[in-house]
């Protein structure tokens, strides 16, 4: 399997090969915005890489940290919020270390989960389950992207598909609310689709021995 590693996204960043890069802000975030279901607040984004929804969510007033571990994308995301004179925080860091110093409101997931390894997958949702607080919200975009190989065994990508029973045992119960409503179904340029939801974190179980 390809090593994923930000030498590997680095590189895709010089060659201006980005096919997950729509060269604007997903129309999800945007319906989000236009519906109140995400309103102004201290939001997360791992893996923004260069920043457009960092940079609608900062226009809009909400305190926003992106979170991307390769170079390019964080200075490529730092200038668009200068050049735009927009307020916002990139840090360089691995979405699989990182600590917020204050617990995010939100979190907006689109594409990270999908460019790491699953391996990395309960690491990384146990990541976003610290990140937010309790009765926070998860803005999840899962990208579709089923592959032949699967049926052989085979784990390909990135981007890696993201099956909903997969996300069902990922994102569960034990730490997440559902909506009753399916996942909305967007499409992206590149072909692909992705599926839309908004969890909300539940309060961390009682330990068995608190009384
Ligand atoms: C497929 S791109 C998506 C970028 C952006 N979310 C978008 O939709 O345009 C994946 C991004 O995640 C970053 N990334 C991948 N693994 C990461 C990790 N472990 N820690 C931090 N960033 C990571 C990459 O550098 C890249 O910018």
């Amino acid at each position: 399997m390809t090593a994923l590693n930000p030498d590997f996204w680095q590189n895709h960043f010089e060659q201006n090969h980005t096919p997950w890069d729509r060269g604007a802000t997903s129309p999800q975030l945007m319906s989000w915005l236009e519906t109140q279901m995400l309103q102004t607040c201290r939001v997360g984004i791992p893996g923004c890489g260069q920043g457009w929804e960092v940079a609608t969510l900062a226009a809009r007033g909400f305190q926003v940290v992106g979170i991307d571990y390769t170079a390019a994308a964080v200075k490529i995301a730092r200038e668009k919020l200068s050049s735009q004179g927009l307020n916002a925080e990139i840090i360089q860091a691995d979405v699989l270390e990182y600590q917020p110093q204050t617990p995010f409101d939100a979190v907006y997931e689109q594409t990270c989960l999908c460019a790491l390894s699953p391996d990395c997958w309960l690491r990384y949702a146990s990541q976003l389950q610290r990140w937010i607080r309790p009765g926070g919200a998860l803005y999840l975009v899962f990208m579709q992207i089923e592959r032949a190989g699967a049926r052989k065994g085979l784990v390909q990508g990135p981007p890696f598909h993201c099956d909903i029973n997969a996300m069902h045992a990922l994102f569960n119960s034990t730490y997440w609310t559902w909506p009753e409503e399916n996942p909305v179904k967007i499409d992206h340029p590149q072909g692909w689709s992705e599926l839309a939801i908004r969890l909300r974190r539940k309060p961390d179980p009682v330990s068995s021995l608190e009384t």
